[in-house]
């Protein structure tokens, strides 16, 4: 049997991980283990918890405060342990975190293929995202398997000189967890407080956006709400205590917006699903609402997922109040925009990437 050690740490992390887990356990082939590295903690457990999934090792490295280097740090030292321990034939690595970076330079370092899922996004801007487009370029570096969720995926790594036959495009496996968690029935007392309103779902959280751009994010959310009435805003609240003292200091009290603590993912999911836009600067809701019909307004300059702006579900505001507030209240004013952005189609897949993960996995010649 192959060994597959998957590795993942951050809440977006394993929400796509997750899915490609559970497929990889069925396999008669595989023998697969997770490692979680726990540069999340709470809002990785809540995945963890949702999907069933138990780790086999959990480095446990977050602290408050982190900085990057103590997390690339952390982890690089105790993924040498664990693959010592465990001499995996693949090492999968999800995306560009901290996480997946330094566990792919470990397994680079032991000379252990790694399997990147999610590869190929890219800004070509190393500041932005900030560190994430480095990370995803450097894992790219050290992969033996590219899982590009996209042909234009697959397009950037050729034009990087990557052998096409390491290259795989399979979906995003984020779409798959929607299989997982998306219910009819789902209610939720916050569904209840946002009936006779239309629900704007906020998340921000990016490393490039705390300071000003995050002020004036919030400040431009603000005015939305005070010019128009009808209008509600549910903020699940991101735990880094740097975002949480700008949002105190931004909102206040106000009756509607709504900060609440990191929503479980079956909740969040059925509440975008409920919402009537999406306001945010996270990289996965990018491919979560347009496989929802939602549109979403993209709070950063640069956004590695080209194929939802050109679906037209996704619009790039920058960070700018009077750019945000402008392209909010046209969603709210205008209704042909609204349509053309809630009806445009899902260019992330059809669920069914892990599968094709599995069978190529399945069939290496490791
Ligand atoms: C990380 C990833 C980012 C990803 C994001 C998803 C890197 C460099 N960044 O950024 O790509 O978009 O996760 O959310 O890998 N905290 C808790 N409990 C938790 C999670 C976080 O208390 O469960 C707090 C801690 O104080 C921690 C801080 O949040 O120090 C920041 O966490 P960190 O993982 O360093 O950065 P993120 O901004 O979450
Ligand atoms: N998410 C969640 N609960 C929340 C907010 C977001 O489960 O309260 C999910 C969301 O559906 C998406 C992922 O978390 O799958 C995005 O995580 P985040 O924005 O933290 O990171 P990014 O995608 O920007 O790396």
């Amino acid at each position: 049997m192959k060994k597959i050690l998957v590795v993942f740490g951050t809440r977006p992390e394993a929400i796509k991980m997750c899915p490609l887990v559970l497929e990889l356990k069925k396999s008669p082939l595989l023998d697969t283990k997770v490692c979680v590295s726990g540069q999340h903690r709470q809002m990785l457990e809540q995945v963890l918890d949702i999907f069933g999934v138990v780790p086999d090792y959990d480095l446990a490295v977050m602290k408050a405060g982190q900085d990057l280097t103590d997390v690339t740090t952390s982890i690089l030292t105790g993924m040498q342990e664990v693959l010592r321990q465990e001499k995996p034939d693949v090492v999968l690595v999800h995306g560009d975190t901290s996480t997946a970076f330094a566990s792919s330079l470990a397994a680079f370092y032991q000379q252990i293929p790694v399997g990147h899922v999610e590869a190929g996004l890219r800004t070509h801007n190393i500041w932005s995202p900030y560190p994430e487009e480095f990370n995803r370029q450097a894992i790219g570096l050290t992969a033996a398997y590219h899982f590009a969720p996209t042909e234009t995926a697959r397009q950037a790594l050729l034009q990087e000189g990557k052998n096409p036959d390491t290259i795989y495009v399979t979906g995003n496996t984020g779409i798959d967890a929607l299989f997982h968690t998306i219910r009819k029935d789902f209610s939720h007392p916050e569904t209840e407080w946002a009936k006779g309103s239309r629900l704007i779902v906020l998340t921000a959280h990016r490393r490039e956006n705390l300071g000003e751009p995050m002020r004036k994010m919030f400040r431009a959310i603000r005015r939305v709400v005070d010019t128009f009435p009808d209008v509600k805003v549910l903020y699940p609240i991101h735990m880094n205590p740097r975002v949480r003292q700008i949002a105190a200091e931004e909102f206040g009290n106000r009756d509607r917006i709504r900060i609440v603590e990191p929503l479980d993912v079956v909740a969040f999911h059925n509440l975008m699903e409920a919402s009537y836009l999406i306001m945010t600067d996270s990289g996965g809701i990018q491919e979560e609402a347009p496989a929802l019909g939602k549109p979403v307004l993209v709070m950063r300059d640069t956004t590695e997922r080209p194929e939802g702006v050109e679906a037209g579900t996704l619009k790039l505001t920058g960070t700018e109040e009077d750019t945000i507030f402008a392209e909010c209240s046209r969603l709210l004013t205008d209704t042909q925009t609204y349509r053309r952005m809630s009806t445009a189609t899902n260019p992330y897949g059809d669920g069914k990437a892990s599968q094709r993960i599995r069978k190529v996995l399945e069939e290496a010649n490791v």
